[in-house]
């Protein structure tokens, strides 16, 4: 048989046309997660599937789809892959660094200033009606001049970050297991970063050593009153925790775009005015997304043909 092409879900640009111009391209049109079962299914006797980051690509996925050349994950992180599984198999894993950089820090940038400047909450009182002129103590937030920044995990989206802080006469603390040289900030152990930062954002990847990163102990190290961004993987907090450590008044607010149990949110979130909650939109820009849908095909067309993808996690053999 042939090589085909198993997308599981619609992208945005013209990338996907590109590869429906060479291969048979099967798109899976209904929106939503996947289990293994279904994916299993869907991806079939494609040699290669595109997949999100909602999508498990589990070693008994890669099992019964023998015919797979190459996952192409959308997304940068790609903890929804069993990569050991992949390598045991020869199968390439491919994801799309770079291009979601610089949108997924300002992202992180919006959350730590509409959380800080209660940006919801004085949206909400404008629209109920609650507005009725300038006063001195409406909405105090906190400023960002001379505080502290911790950045967990510096790579190239935590540097992007930090190379914004100077903007905003933030100090960067950064926990990193390497020194980088990229960005302003320095380096220190996680505890220390708690311990320190007014504000701190996470950027580190989803590993079995990240999570639950920060746990109930760890954010009890925070300062009082500070600000929790994640904008990585959910599970690298547990969420039950934060909303302890949210209600308890102990943390002064949270930014969120990822969850525990995406797409679930955890029920204890939705009642607090200082927590600002983003369904997963980091990367969300119309030249973001087509630039990931882009690499994506570039990693297809790539391994199709013969050739080394441009942005490899996996080695694959075939
Ligand atoms: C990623 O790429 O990992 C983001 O979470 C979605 O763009």
């Amino acid at each position: 048989m042939g090589d085909s092409i198993a997308v599981t879900a619609p992208l945005p640009g013209s990338a996907l046309e590109r590869l429906a111009a060479r291969w048979p391209v099967r798109v899976r049109e209904e929106p939503g997660p996947m289990g293994e079962e279904e994916m299993a299914a869907f991806i079939g006797t494609a040699t290669a599937a595109v997949t999100l980051l909602s999508h498990p690509v589990t070693a008994r996925v890669l099992e019964a789809c023998p015919a797979l050349r190459i996952v192409a994950n959308y997304a940068v992180g790609h903890d929804n892959v069993d990569l050991e599984a992949a390598r045991a198999r020869g199968i390439w894993v491919t994801n799309t660094p770079a291009v979601l950089t610089e949108a997924t820090a300002d992202l992180a940038w919006a959350l730590i200033l509409g959380v800080t400047r209660r940006i919801l909450e004085g949206d909400a009182l404008v629209r109920r009606g609650g507005f009725h002129g300038w006063e001195p103590s409406l909405l105090l937030g906190m400023g960002l001049q001379d505080r502290t920044l911790g950045i967990v995990g510096f790579g190239r989206i935590g540097q992007a970050v930090a190379r914004r802080a100077p903007a905003f006469g933030m100090e960067v603390l950064y926990a990193s297991r390497t020194e980088r040289s990229g960005a302003p900030g320095r380096r220190v152990e996680l505890e220390e970063l708690l311990a320190s930062s007014h504000v701190v954002s996470l950027h580190c990847p989803l590993t079995p050593a990240t999570h639950h990163l920060l746990d109930a102990r760890r954010l009890a190290l925070m300062r009082p009153g500070a600000v929790l961004v994640n904008t990585a993987r959910g599970p690298v907090v547990d969420e039950a925790a934060l909303v302890e450590a949210l209600s308890s008044g102990r943390l002064g607010g949270a930014g969120l775009d990822v969850y525990e149990r995406e797409p679930e949110v955890h029920p204890g979130l939705l009642g607090l005015s200082r927590v600002l909650l983003l369904p997963h939109v980091g990367s969300a820009t119309v030249e973001t997304r087509s630039a990931m849908a882009d690499l994506v095909a570039a990693n297809v067309e790539a391994v199709l043909e013969g050739r080394e993808p441009p942005t490899p996690v996996v080695r694959g053999e075939r």
